[in-house]
């Protein structure tokens, strides 16, 4: 059932309401922020801002599964909502916070853990994952998804932008909000919850890294947003390629340079640098120098604007002190309503 159709056979929902959608994503400030964050997620979150209400927040208690140093998670979700501002999401227009800011979340994670089935939990490919990375298996670990369902649930969200590998996360969050509206919801209302949507680029689903496996900041392959010229310069010229000689014909389609080179290029410049590949006769490393160039240029404004927001301490405190305090206007709504069905006082 979409969400519309639910709207239709939901009389305790406001009609004015329907004109817009909730959008709502969140990010672990588990380290820095690389390129395939930016093009799986902080872009399209941005470009959304515009479409609907947003709500952005820094997943600082999904972070203490896999964070253990308190000096670290602090400066790091204030270095991702500083990352995020300065790549453009809009406080007018997007409640940016943290989610710890809204403990509510852990009371309707609870809830949703006590009709969630041990087996949807188990076939979770992100705590396999991370088992095989050598996380700890902790409970936390174990719960994650829940507690990103409640992330999701709490805030009434439509749309969720992320890349391919939160996709399962999505699907187990709809899973328990079917579980909550059958087991929970009477009639004729029939609802506690919407079903969310994943909204994920295809264009941008994975983004390589300087491997040319999926960029990740645990993988050691990332190409941070805003590195150090030198630094970036270091990782790009680093891309692993095969051992094609200069005079030989490449191939794009394969090709990590080529990858990333479409992300920060025009059309034109994309279709040049396709037709050099496939002619032969241009080196990789004189692709990597084009590529680090336009990556440059790409992020430049945004290393502006990151500069002159570095220079104002509390703007950072009073965005997400603002984006705190809608976003706690909305999860308590919803708790209210959750917290009846469910025959809490
Ligand atoms: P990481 O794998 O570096 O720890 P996260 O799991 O914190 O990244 O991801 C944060 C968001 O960025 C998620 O929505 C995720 O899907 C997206 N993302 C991360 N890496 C990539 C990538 N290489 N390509 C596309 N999207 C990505
Ligand atoms: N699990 C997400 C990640 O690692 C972060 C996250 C937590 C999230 N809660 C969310 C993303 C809710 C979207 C919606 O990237």
């Amino acid at each position: 059932m979409t969400n519309w159709c639910m709207f239709a056979f939901t009389p305790n929902v406001d009609i004015l309401h329907m004109s817009y959608m909730r959008i709502l994503s969140g990010i672990q400030p588990s380290g820095v922020l690389h390129i395939g964050n930016y093009f799986g997620m902080m872009r399209p979150a941005i470009a959304l801002q515009a479409e609907g209400e947003a709500f952005y927040f820094i997943a600082d208690y999904h972070a203490l599964t896999s964070v253990r140093d308190p000096t670290m998670l602090r400066e790091n979700s204030r270095r991702v909502a500083l990352d995020f501002l300065a790549c453009g999401l809009d406080p007018e227009r997007a409640a940016l916070f943290q989610q710890s800011d809204v403990p509510q979340v852990t009371e309707l994670a609870w809830i949703l853990s006590a009709v969630a089935p041990m087996g949807l939990l188990e076939r979770s490919h992100s705590y396999k994952d991370k088992l095989a990375r050598g996380l700890a298996a902790t409970v936390g670990l174990f719960n994650y998804p829940v507690l990103m369902a409640a992330d999701i649930l709490i805030y009434d969200s439509d749309v969720v932008p992320v890349g391919k590998d939160q996709k399962q996360h999505i699907e187990i969050t709809r899973d328990l909000a079917v579980k909550m509206n059958e087991t929970f919801g009477s009639e004729p209302d029939g609802w506690i919850f919407k079903l969310p949507e994943p909204r994920i680029q295809a264009a941008t689903e994975v983004v390589p890294g300087i491997d040319g496996q999926k960029m990740s900041k645990s993988y050691g392959n990332n190409i941070d947003i805003f590195g150090d010229e030198k630094e970036t310069r270091k990782r790009v010229m680093s891309i692993v390629t095969d051992s094609a000689p200069v005079e030989a014909p490449k191939d794009p389609s394969g090709s990590t340079i080529f990858q990333l080179y479409s992300l920060v290029a025009s059309k034109d410049e994309v279709a040049e640098v396709r037709e050099q590949f496939q002619k032969g006769g241009t080196g990789y490393g004189e692709f990597k120098k084009q590529l680090f160039e336009k990556l440059w240029e790409h992020f430049a404004p945004m290393r502006k604007r990151r500069e002159e927001m570095l220079a104002d301490r509390s703007y950072i405190d009073n965005v997400l002190a603002r984006g705190a305090e809608r976003a706690n206007e909305v999860a308590d709504q919803v708790m209210k309503r959750v917290r009846s069905a469910v025959g809490l006082r």
